[in-house]
């Protein structure tokens, strides 16, 4: 497995291209397969998922070709089962259920696992998806789900921690071939939703309230090829500049929307943060002085958990008490001990992390347990003085499009070190 060598210290200066979302295009390249005829979709970033999720369309049956930018997908004959070990392995992959459902009216899929930041249960996707007429019976860790008839109804998707965003997904896709109106009310209003309706309206789907939370899907005959760019990554995107703050830099995000960063930017501001938005682009350097501030995991437009980790990792450098209230998932905070061995001070109490920042960072060797998690230790160990090794940076690859080769034309000294 590779890891990450770090000499920290560096400041970060300099201009990254953001790339496409990871979050948009998972469910996206899912919903080719409610379509024959062929899907090109542009700005696609070159991510182990990514590439995890051409292997399920294959396995599905659809001819597949990407070229590490442009996807061009064309799942004229399909099978509703496809290879159970893939699927076993990504979560994101159970966004395949409702198009599956829609076009051959079953699918078996394998159960999602839960993973390290949470049990990731899908109650609400089956729920939505049975409210649309589709019988589901789960047999030896396997979804067997089956609806010869497809018709609109009323749904309701809010869950104890708010809506879902896959989940939201699925039920649209399983909508937008179905008999009548569906209505879905707490829908999850993530740009990456947006991208999705986006995408499905262009192939021809009919619906209406993209980013709010309720959505209505008129259900049509069918569907038809498109090409499609997919949105930048608003979490790379952020996690970039929370580098660049950390640094003690100034970065040039290009390609980066502004107006998918909201509460991130916001929240940066009030760290003492200076940004600015210059033409296409957002410049990110570093606060005189650091502030502290507290912070809860919401639902878009609020915080997103996808940038909790990455924000705890500046605030052990900034003078003060930090609290993080993480809402969105049971245990997120798997970064908290890795960073304490680079001398941060958190202590975690129930759903939310105190973090007494202002000592400096030293490097130590690290071990990185989910995708942010590793983002989080990335950005401790580019501030730390001294050398930092994060280890297990195959849980950076499934979301970073080559992280190292981007922080290295930033000026960080990372090399990537070939599996131990
Ligand atoms: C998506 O996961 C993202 N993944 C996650 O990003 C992101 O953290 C999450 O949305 C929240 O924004 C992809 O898009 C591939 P949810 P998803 O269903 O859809 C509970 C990353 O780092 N819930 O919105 O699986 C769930 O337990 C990843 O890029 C139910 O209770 O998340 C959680 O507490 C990590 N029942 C909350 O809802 C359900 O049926 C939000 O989960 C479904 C979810």
């Amino acid at each position: 497995m590779d890891s990450f060598l770090i000499e920290g210290g560096t400041p970060l200066r300099g201009e990254v291209q953001v790339s496409g979302s990871k979050n948009a295009v998972l469910p996206i390249m899912a919903a080719t397969l409610l379509t024959a005829e062929t899907c090109v979709i542009r700005r696609v970033p070159d991510l182990s998922d990514v590439r995890f999720m051409c292997r399920i369309l294959s396995s599905l049956g659809a001819e597949v070709d990407f070229d590490g930018s442009t996807l061009t997908v064309r799942a004229a004959n399909i099978t509703s089962t496809g290879d159970y070990d893939l699927i076993r392995k990504m979560r994101g992959s159970i966004c395949i259920l409702g198009p599956l459902l829609a076009r051959l009216h079953q699918a078996t899929v394998s159960l999602p696992g839960g993973c390290v930041i949470g049990t990731r249960p899908i109650d609400l996707h089956l729920k939505g998806l049975r409210c649309l007429g589709t019988q589901i019976r789960i047999d030896s860790g396997y979804i067997h789900a089956t609806a010869p008839e497809l018709s609109g109804a009323m749904v309701f998707l809010g869950g104890r921690a708010g809506p879902t965003v896959l989940g939201t997904a699925n039920v649209i896709m399983a909508a937008v071939l179905a008999e009548g109106v569906t209505v879905i009310e707490s829908a999850a209003c993530e740009p990456e939703v947006v991208d999705l309706i986006d995408f499905l309206n262009a192939m021809g789907a009919r619906i209406q309230g993209a980013g709010s939370p309720t959505l209505t899907i008129t259900g049509v005959r069918a569907l038809g090829g498109v090409e499609h760019e997919v949105i930048p990554d608003r979490i790379e995107a952020g996690t970039f500049a929370v580098a660049a703050a950390a640094s003690g830099g100034e970065v040039i995000l290009r390609g980066a929307r502004p107006d998918h960063l909201g509460a991130v930017l916001d929240k940066l501001q009030e760290a003492g943060v200076p940004i600015e938005r210059r033409g296409g682009a957002l410049t990110v350097g570093s606060a005189r002085a650091l502030r502290p501030v507290d912070v809860t995991t919401m639902p878009y437009s609020g915080f997103p958990t996808d940038m909790q980790a990455q924000l705890m990792a500046l605030m052990c450098l900034a003078p003060g008490t930090s609290i993080l209230t993480e809402r969105i998932f049971e245990s997120r905070f798997m970064h908290a001990s890795e960073l304490m061995r680079l001398g941060a001070d958190i202590g975690v109490e129930g759903p939310s992390a105190i973090v007494k920042g202002g000592r400096p960072l030293s490097g130590a060797e690290v071990m990185a347990s989910d995708l942010r998690a590793s983002a989080a230790l990335v950005i401790a160990g580019i501030a730390a003085s001294g050398r930092t090794q994060v280890h297990r940076v195959y849980h950076l690859d499934r979301g970073y499009e080559r992280m190292e080769v981007k922080l290295e034309k930033l000026g960080a000294r990372i090399q990537r070190v070939p599996g131990e």
